[in-house]
């Protein structure tokens, strides 16, 4: 695949038809990503080479070649085909970051099905909006979480097996089956289901402001921008080992977690266990990270710890490092120079666009603080707030916009075309973030234009914990905002008004915030909850969440003039 020459050449001589070129495809063939990221490795000769270095929370570890992927994937895409899983259909995968996740990630492309992986982290309530909304069909899990899918399966009529993948021993019940993959027959030759580029093949579903997550839909020619952004944008080459620190729950985790370095043959490392600064370090070092991609807030716990602990390990093959989720602080660009001699490359982009947009890029100046710039085929701009002129004028905020158009652009939100109409203004994309963009094309991130509560590069939608909330029988009224916070960026507060009868005390303050956290996820928890008599609304008694972020953030309170008195 063609290098990165200097940005501005780049950017000037490239457009999508190249990226598929790039890729080797050619218009009208079928085009499926299970079997480009397996298959197609094979055929290139790569086989016999490791796709996959897994190391599980307690040390144990496996390896996997290409040809394993392809066999293994091959052995899932056949076992949900006999059970009558067809193209189109959502499977939704449910567990941590097992092999397994992977495997069956391929193998449900390979039958042109949608694959819907879900954050294994999720409690009940947040795993059934995203289930109801897509009709999933099918979902693979593990026995760690299958209770959890049994305890709602009879809300969900679409629902016909739940597949339990690492323990035969299970005691089923209706719809409940075992898949346990080393005891399969192993399928050798699969014939991949005929996508072409525009057939669906991810969906992955995610916060708004207002209403239920939204399930962004992507189509197997994403890997035209998922492959080609690899490459230039996170500059992987064949031989590299690469890390990348999400988890296939979120769009980092499968686009650049399993499509992109896998369509150009990277072989890559994957680590089933938590943060921690010295296991981080020992897994860079162990298995000679060259690439690795992580977070902010990864980033800041590790400055925590000092650049001593970097230096007491052997880092020597590490040579490229990317963040992405939420604004890299200048001071992490210089921390990531000073103690591992080169700078974090900030990378930015959303589900929605299902790869990178804009981004920092080697051999490019590096300006801390800023996110890059725009990657080649797109069109980033920044629009007026208000004209949605555009005006792309130094140092004035606005929103950013792309002209729609890219690959892996999402194709809809899955039964919601009114939200879909809506991001779209005069022809741009508004991608729901602001920021100012510098006279070399640079952009300057300033802030989310809606409520969105970004915590530790994820986005947990306001409304869905408000929504919660106000299920727990003490609560009779809730707003949730996000509060600034020097590790993750922001957490969740909440504030809430009881019904009558109830008390303040802490341990109602507990049993709302543990409330949340098992019917959503340990990141919707609320870090703090403020109780009050009632809470402030306009005239038609919507709750004024902008007010209560204003105090929070110490920001100017705005227009009033709504507020109920
Ligand atoms: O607000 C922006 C923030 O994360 C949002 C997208 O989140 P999500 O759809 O979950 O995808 C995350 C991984 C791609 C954006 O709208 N964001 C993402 N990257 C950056 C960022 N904010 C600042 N700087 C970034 N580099």
């Amino acid at each position: 695949m063609q290098g990165f020459g200097s940005y501005e050449e780049t950017y000037r001589d490239f457009d999508w038809q190249k990226a598929r070129e790039m890729v080797g495809y050619r218009e009208g063939e079928v085009l499926n990503i299970g079997w480009y990221c397996t298959d197609r490795i094979c055929e290139m000769g790569l086989g016999e080479k490791t796709a996959m270095i897994w190391e599980g929370f307690s040390g144990e570890t496996e390896k996997y070649t290409f040809n394993d992927l392809r066999i293994n994937s091959n052995t899932y895409a056949a076992y949900l085909k006999s059970l009558g899983i067809k193209e189109r259909d959502r499977v939704c995968i449910f567990m941590d970051k097992l092999p397994d996740l992977y495997f069956s990630f391929l193998g449900i492309l390979k039958i042109g099905a949608i694959a819907q992986p879900l954050f294994s982290a999720f409690g009940e309530e947040a795993l059934f909006t995203r289930m109801e909304d897509a009709e999933s069909i099918a979902i693979l899990t593990t026995k760690k979480y299958y209770r959890k899918v049994r305890r709602i399966k009879d809300q969900l009529p679409a629902l016909k097996h739940i597949i339990v993948v690492d323990d035969e021993n299970v005691k089923l019940e209706e719809r409940e089956k075992t898949f346990i993959l080393k005891n399969a027959e192993k399928v050798d030759e699969f014939d991949v289901f005929p996508t072409h580029s525009e057939s669906p093949s991810v969906l992955h579903y995610t916060s708004g402001t207002t209403g239920k997550p939204k399930g962004a839909l992507h189509v197997h020619g994403s890997i035209f921008a998922q492959s080609v952004s690899a490459r230039w944008a996170l500059d992987l080459r064949e031989d590299d080992i690469y890390w990348c620190t999400a988890d296939p729950g979120w769009v980092t985790g499968t686009s650049y977690g399993i499509i992109g370095p896998w369509s150009l043959g990277v072989t890559q490392v994957i680590y089933n266990g938590g943060f921690g600064s010295e296991k981080w370090y020992k897994i860079l070092e162990k298995y000679g990270v060259t690439v690795w991609y992580t977070a902010p807030t990864a980033i800041r716990l590790l400055m925590k710890d000092g650049t001593g602990l970097v230096k007491q390990h052997d880092l020597s093959k590490l040579r490229y490092m990317c963040s992405v989720g939420e604004p890299l602080n200048p001071e992490a660009v210089h921390w990531g120079r000073e103690a591992f001699g080169m700078p974090f490359y900030d990378t930015y982009w959303q589900t929605e666009t299902g790869a990178i947009v804009i981004s920092n890029f080697p051999g490019m100046e590096v300006k801390a603080g800023s996110m890059g710039r725009a990657f080649p085929g797109i069109e980033a701009v920044v629009l007026d707030l208000n004209s949605h002129e555009v005006i792309n004028e130094p140092n004035k905020v606005g929103l950013i916009a792309l002209k729609p158009g890219w690959p892996s652009m999402m194709r809809e939100y899955w039964n919601n075309e009114e939200v879909y109409k809506s991001k779209f203004i005069n022809g741009w994309y508004i991608t729901g973030d602001r920021s100012s963009i510098d006279p070399e094309g640079y952009f300057w991130f300033v802030g989310r234009d809606d409520d969105v509560i970004n915590t530790g590069g994820h986005l947990v939608g306001p409304f869905e914990i408000e929504s919660a909330l106000i299920e727990h029988e003490a609560v009779a009224e809730a707003a949730a905002i996000g509060k600034p916070d020097p590790v993750n960026m922001e957490v969740v507060k909440a504030f809430v008004a009881l019904k009558p009868g109830y008390e303040v005390s802490d341990d109602l303050e507990l049993s709302i915030m543990n409330f949340i956290r098992k019917r959503l996820s340990p990141l919707a928890m609320p870090q703090e909850i403020e109780f009050m008599e009632k809470l402030p609304k306009t005239r038609s008694g919507k709750i004024m969440r902008r007010l209560l972020r204003a105090q929070e953030w110490g920001e100017e309170i705005g227009d009033t003039s709504t507020l109920e008195d």
